[in-house]
């Protein structure tokens, strides 16, 4: 007997297309619940753009995008009440909100009262008010920044940024979290970091698509990878598989990664050219003299 599941989200034959550009190409992609899954692609594979698309921010040229089984109108705000949220490659906080109010504008989703009404505080939203606190303050604690509730977010140091906007989007409570480079920036311990954090993430119950240039933190982080060039899906499957695959490590040339196969070949013929430099710079100053 089989077992189906219904993936969290499965986006089929999904097309972008800019003028002439086709930035997205015939991609069927899934993530099933409890999953890690990483997207991994040279700088303008189109790994933004597919976010777009699945997030509403774009509609697809073609294909369709589901959440549960059901499909996605391509609006960002309904994508979002149905259980996606995200955070953005270039960072997006309300700079002069506090911590605190920058989450709180992420709980407006899930909360009768509207955005305005959030930030206006008036008195519908003032009894949802200590809920939504609540729920804000966990998710606070549970990033790591509840002491900095008060502190405004463009005060925070850079790392911190990227956390908050994580805080935010998981403040809509939503069964799948898209990351877009979340350890762009960072230093190898926020990193580190970054990475138990998502792990809680996944904890929790929320499924996560992680995009990032980062190898060793992808393959450490996803339980599946998928690789995408030109926008179109070159390759899937778990880390290992990934790691081997030629047409991986073609893709990647010129940006060499730790584990990649090539690389320790490569820093042989380094440092043989290196050595060789060295004795034929020696040789021709002892001729010189
Ligand atoms: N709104 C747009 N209009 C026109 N072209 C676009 C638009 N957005 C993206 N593109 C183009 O689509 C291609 C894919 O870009 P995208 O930002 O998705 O790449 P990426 O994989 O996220 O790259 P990076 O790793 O550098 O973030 C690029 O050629 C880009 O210039
Ligand atoms: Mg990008």
């Amino acid at each position: 007997m089989t077992i189906m599941t219904t993936p969290v989200l499965e986006a089929r034959d999904v097309t972008m297309r800019f003028g002439g550009l086709t930035a997205v190409r015939s991609v069927d992609f899934t993530v099933n619940a409890g999953e890690i899954v990483g997207l991994i692609g040279p700088n303008g594979a189109g790994k933004t753009t597919f976010f777009n698309c699945l997030t509403g921010l774009y509609i697809p040229t073609e294909g369709t995008v589901s959440y549960k089984g059901t499909v996605l109108p391509p609006k960002p705000h309904l994508v979002t009440q149905a259980g996606i949220a995200r955070t953005f490659q270039n960072i997006r906080l309300f700079a002069n909100m506090t911590v605190l109010e920058n989450v709180l504008v992420g709980r407006h989703t899930r909360t009768k009262e509207g955005l305005w009404s959030a930030l206006l505080r008036g008195p519908g939203f003032k009894k949802a008010e200590k809920a939504s606190e609540e729920r804000a303050m966990e998710l606070l604690e549970f990033i790591g920044l509840a002491a900095k509730r008060d502190h405004l977010a463009r005060n925070l140091p850079y790392g911190e940024q990227r956390k908050l906007e994580i805080a935010r989007a998981l403040a809509s409570d939503p069964g799948l979290l898209l990351l877009d480079e979340p350890t762009a920036g960072m230093n190898p311990q926020e990193t580190r970091a970054t990475e138990e954090l998502v792990f809680a993430i996944r904890d929790m119950g929320v499924a996560v698509l992680v995009i990032e240039h980062d190898m060793r933190f992808i393959f450490n982080l996803c339980d599946r990878v998928a690789v995408l060039v030109q926008g179109e899906k070159l390759v899937e499957g778990t880390s290992e598989v990934v790691q081997a695959d030629e047409r991986v490590i073609a893709a990647y040339l010129g940006e060499p990664f730790e584990g990649d196969p090539g690389a320790a070949e490569a820093a042989e013929v380094a440092a043989a050219e290196a050595g060789a430099e060295a004795q034929s710079t020696t040789s021709t100053k002892g001729e010189a003299q």
